[in-house]
């Protein structure tokens, strides 16, 4: 496994990371959510990433997190890096969403207690509030660094202009933002165009990317139809109706130039976002050991030639995608 330094911090973080959202709450088989955990720990993946409300049911992979900690990977809590969030919605009424420093102390608390930590290496704002001033989100952050519940601070999804306000704050009070974490893959290119990718790098900030499969789309997971097991069957976060004729035959047009890379689909995404150096890492979710095994296999070739990324804009642009 290759590792790169979260912006212009000292920690370094593997170039794919496992995230925790989908296969790892109460409806996955916690035996499965536990190989692929250990077999990504095994192959070099020190960096897992969760949330408050990963589940379902909200919270049950956190715990589930915590039986796989308590069960095996205890001795090896200063190998890992594990990040917790808060922002969107957790529990009933309105200290249970958002940005206010009610619901981030309090979820932080939950949250380490759900999988037995004490403490986390970084604590995400999950989401910016507009209902909340910057400073109070922000300012919590810094108070949850400075009592030892969590090492580092980041934020997600924020827009450029905050998110340059929120690096600044947290800079002033010594506690420098490590990461910023935002949804980027070959399909969804609004870190780029909206700037973040730039304002984050200057500030000396990491970037690590979400969905850099697009949930799926980006395999050849649907390259015959929608099978049963896979995230669009469910129809919730992905949504069946996204995955046009269309879309596939861009797709499988993606996959012939992957295929000479001698890459798949998927490890070909991956190496597309990673062939930006700002970019510290790459949250991948799997819902197999195998997946995990093919997507960690991506990193052996990360360059990409010009007539490559030209051929692949190209192929997007046809498509409609861009
Ligand atoms: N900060 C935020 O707001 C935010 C938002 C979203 C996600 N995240 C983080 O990012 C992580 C990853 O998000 P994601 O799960 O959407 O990532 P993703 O890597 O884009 O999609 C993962 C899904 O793609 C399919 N897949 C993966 N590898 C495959 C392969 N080799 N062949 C075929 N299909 C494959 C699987 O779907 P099937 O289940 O259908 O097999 C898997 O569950 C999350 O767990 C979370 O930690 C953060």
């Amino acid at each position: 496994m290759q590792y790169r330094k979260a912006g212009e911090s000292g920690l370094k973080l593997p170039v794919i990371s496992l995230g925790l959202w989908h296969n790892f709450g109460d409806s996955a088989p916690l035996e499965r959510s536990r190989d692929i955990l250990l077999n990504a720990f095994d192959n070099g993946v020190t960096h897992f990433d969760l949330a408050n409300n990963y589940g379902p049911a909200y919270g049950s992979a956190e715990v589930n997190f915590g039986k796989i900690m308590a069960s095996d990977l205890r001795p090896h809590r200063d190998e890992m890096v594990i990040s917790t969030k808060a922002g969107y919605d957790m529990w009933p009424g309105p200290y249970g969403d958002g940005g206010s420093r009610k619901y981030l102390m309090a979820s932080l608390d939950q949250s380490l207690k759900r999988m037995g930590l004490e403490y986390v290496d970084i604590f995400y704002s999950h989401r910016y509030d507009p209902e909340t001033p910057i400073e109070e989100t922000m300012q919590a952050l810094v108070d949850i660094v400075r009592s030892g519940k969590a090492l580092y601070a980041g934020i997600s999804n924020y827009p450029q202009e905050k998110a340059i306000q929120a690096y600044r704050y947290l800079e002033d009070r010594d506690v420098h933002c490590i990461l910023h974490q935002g949804r980027y893959n070959m399909l969804v290119r609004k870190a780029e165009s909206e700037g973040i990718l730039d304002c984050t790098a200057e500030a000396g900030t990491g970037y690590i990317a979400f969905s850099p499969l697009a949930q799926g789309l980006l395999t050849d997971r649907y390259f015959n139809g929608i099978p049963e097991d896979s995230r669009a069957s469910v129809n919730h976060f992905l949504k069946k109706d996204s995955i046009t004729d269309n879309l596939v035959a861009t797709l499988k047009k993606l996959d012939a130039i992957a295929a000479g890379r001698r890459q798949t689909l998927s490890q070909m995404a991956l190496a597309w976002i990673l062939k930006d150096t700002r970019v510290t890492s790459v949250i991948i979710g799997a819902s197999s050991v195998s997946q995990l095994l093919t997507n960690l296999e991506a990193e052996s070739c990360l360059e990409f030639t010009k007539e490559e990324l030209l051929e692949i804009d190209g192929i997007l642009h046809d498509g409609g995608c861009l």
